[in-house]
């Protein structure tokens, strides 16, 4: 779960690759590399943490300076983050390989390698490739030859690049299960991660498919599959702003993408509906003959994503839709009793989270009917993989923590209960209704922004401590848990999130005047069972933060301060009250002083199992 980046330019490679790094750290960002073709050699650089510490690295050494390039940003799966372990990796001082992904068989392969006599010096299992790679050009294959027969015994998920300092033109990449673009420049090629990588030099991109091989020589764009024969490939034309990928006045991308969430509904709402009725043909041409089939609904996601599930299990249920949530990673390791006319539906704001896929592969294996996509990246792996897809429009999103994705998707969702609903109970009256609501949601949702000064207020008592309980009721369980993990990847203070009904039965010890407890309190058939819990707390010693729907008659009063929301109808609150913990963590974090768009440990896509 890296950013790969690789250009054949007629001028330096050196900017375009830094700044493409840039555009792909959120991918991954303990340590990072390049390597260009120099002078007919290989000449590389790389550094422990992030691209900053790259482009310092470079500045001293000023050795990279060439027209054919690779580079890399890395988040460790194999082999701590060290110099040693960042890539590019080079065999034999004369080729260099970046690799996004997994090699599944790399144990095996590096004792064979090491028994020929070949020497290893990183612990990672990207180093096998790029000594296999060497070892076919020693046996007479260019660098193309080379790439194929090393991937043909290569088992698991990758994305590479690779050069040769005898071929000083020529860059290599091959996809298998991890993503990969080619960018069409003017004279110029280029190979990365991700479009918004290279925005600045290109907007036409061929998207790879599995086990395409791309041959890039000079300014000649070969792609063929593992057996030699040549693919062709359409090219589309990114429709990507770069202010988009760029912070504008903002802070930091997370701040950017929360204060945009107003936009990003309402692009997900665009053309999707019309009067009081939502158009069921943005599903896709084969939605209504497949929906027609449909008696119940499995989602798979995981994280941020995962929690938008968990919502939507409610909406559906309550129009009478059978529904199951599961995270991708346990999904895709059991066995199902699969339910007959399910929809399976997956939602990622990547598309390209290995656990989903694998889990949406298991799903049609096992015999679920249909498939449908629910996605911020077109052309991701998971689009590509499912039937039926609905695009959130969303823009990209860059900030680790996932914010718009989590209220595009709901959005989405919404849809989709719409949709579904009206085969099950769902009268057009409800279904007017439920798109008058939807049809408010920006301007709710700026309304619910403007309370973000007292939330810095708030944000302060939370700079020295260790632990926050976070509590929902119903439908917003899986708000308090989302609010939960917003915190702790952000501030790295220890979030839980609790049922509130289901404190007594444990919780309740931990509760003392050191711990907050947040909770989300809207004006709904639960909310005094939702006060009575807030009392619990409070009896306790405890210190609530809770944020309210005006209408509650929740006020501030000792040992609890109540921040309120604008009135919102129940059905969409969950989505609204998402906002204010979402702020939350990015002002604790912020005061902390975390890095907040990249927060450790993490990658934004994550792209292992
Ligand atoms: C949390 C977060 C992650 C992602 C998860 C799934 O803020 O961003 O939990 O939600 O890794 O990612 P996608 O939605 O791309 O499949």
């Amino acid at each position: 779960m890296c950013g790969i980046i690789g250009a054949v330019r007629k001028s330096d490679v050196l900017p375009v690759l830094l700044d493409g790094l840039k555009r792909l750290e959120y991918r991954g960002y303990d340590s990072a590399g390049i390597a260009v073709i120099a002078n007919k050699s290989v000449s590389r650089v790389r550094s422990v943490g992030k691209i900053a510490a790259l482009e310092q690295a470079i500045q001293t050494r000023q050795v990279l300076h060439g027209t054919t390039g690779i580079a890399h940003t890395r988040w460790a799966t194999h082999g701590p983050p060290t110099e040693i372990n960042a890539h590019p990796h080079i065999s034999e001082g004369r080729i260099a390989l970046v690799c996004n992904g997994i090699v599944e068989n790399h144990e095996e392969i590096r004792q064979k390698l090491m028994s020929e006599g070949m020497r290893f010096v990183s612990q990672t299992d990207t180093e096998v490739i790029v000594n296999l790679v060497s070892r076919e050009i020693r046996q007479g294959k260019d660098l193309l030859e080379a790439v194929k027969e090393t991937t043909s015994m290569l088992e698991g998920a990758y994305a590479i690049g690779v050069v040769s300092a005898d071929e000083p033109d020529r860059l290599v990449g091959a996809r298998h299960g991890s993503p990969l673009v080619v960018g069409i420049g003017d004279g110029e090629s280029y190979i990365a991660s991700d479009m918004s990588a290279l925005l600045p030099v290109t907007r036409d991109f061929f998207v790879l498919e599995n086990g395409d091989i791309v041959d890039i020589q000079e300014n000649r764009i070969t792609i063929v599959d593992q057996s030699g024969r040549t693919q062709s490939r359409p090219v589309k034309t990114s429709s990507l702003s770069l202010e988009a990928v760029e912070l504008g006045n903002h802070r930091h991308f997370m701040s950017k993408e929360i204060h945009e969430q107003d936009q990003s509904v309402s692009n997900t709402l665009e053309g999707r509906i019309t009067g009081t009725r939502i158009l069921e043909a943005c599903f896709g041409n084969r939605a209504t003959q497949v929906f027609d089939r449909i008696r119940s609904v499995q989602i798979i996601a995981c994280g941020t994503s995962f929690h938008a599930g968990l919502v939507a299990r409610h909406w559906f249920e309550e129009h009478g839709i059978p529904c199951q949530v599961e995270i991708g990673s346990e999904f895709h390791s059991r066995i199902h009793a699969v339910p007959e006319d399910s929809l399976v539906v997956s939602l990622s704001q990547s598309g390209e989270t290995r656990d989903t896929l694998s889990a949406l592969e298991h799903a049609m294996e096992s015999g679920y009917a249909h498939s449908l996509a629910i996605c911020n990246v077109p052309d991701s792996s998971l689009v590509r993989n499912s039937e039926l897809v609905l695009m959130t429009h969303a823009g990209p999103e860059i900030g680790v923590a996932s914010t718009k994705a989590f209220t595009t998707h709901l959005v989405a969702l919404r849809l989709l209960v719409i949709a579904l609903g009206r085969r099950f109970r769902m009268t057009e009256t409800d279904e007017a209704r439920l798109v008058r609501e939807l049809r408010e949601l920006p301007k709710q949702i700026r309304a619910a922004l403007e309370i973000e000064s007292q939330i810095r207020n708030i944000a302060r008592q939370f700079v020295d401590k260790h632990h926050a309980l976070f509590l929902g009721r119903g439908i917003h369980y899986p708000i308090a848990l989302e609010g939960a993990l917003k915190l702790k990847e952000i501030s790295y203070i220890h979030a839980e999130a609790y049922p509130a009904g289901e404190l007594k039965h444990g919780p309740l010890a931990l509760v003392d005047n050191e711990m907050p407890v947040v909770s989300v309190a809207p004006n709904d058939r639960l909310l005094n069972k939702l006060k009575g819990n807030i009392e619990e707390v409070r009896a306790r010693g405890g210190k609530l933060i809770v944020f309210a729907d005006s209408r509650t008659r929740l006020r501030s009063q000792e040992n609890l301060q109540v921040i309120h929301v604008a009135p919102v109808d129940s059905s969409i609150a969950p989505i609204i009250f998402t906002i204010p913990l979402q702020m939350l963590a990015y002002h604790v974090g912020l005061i902390k002083g975390t890095d907040v768009d990249r927060p450790r440990n993490l990658a934004k896509s994550v792209t292992v199992e």
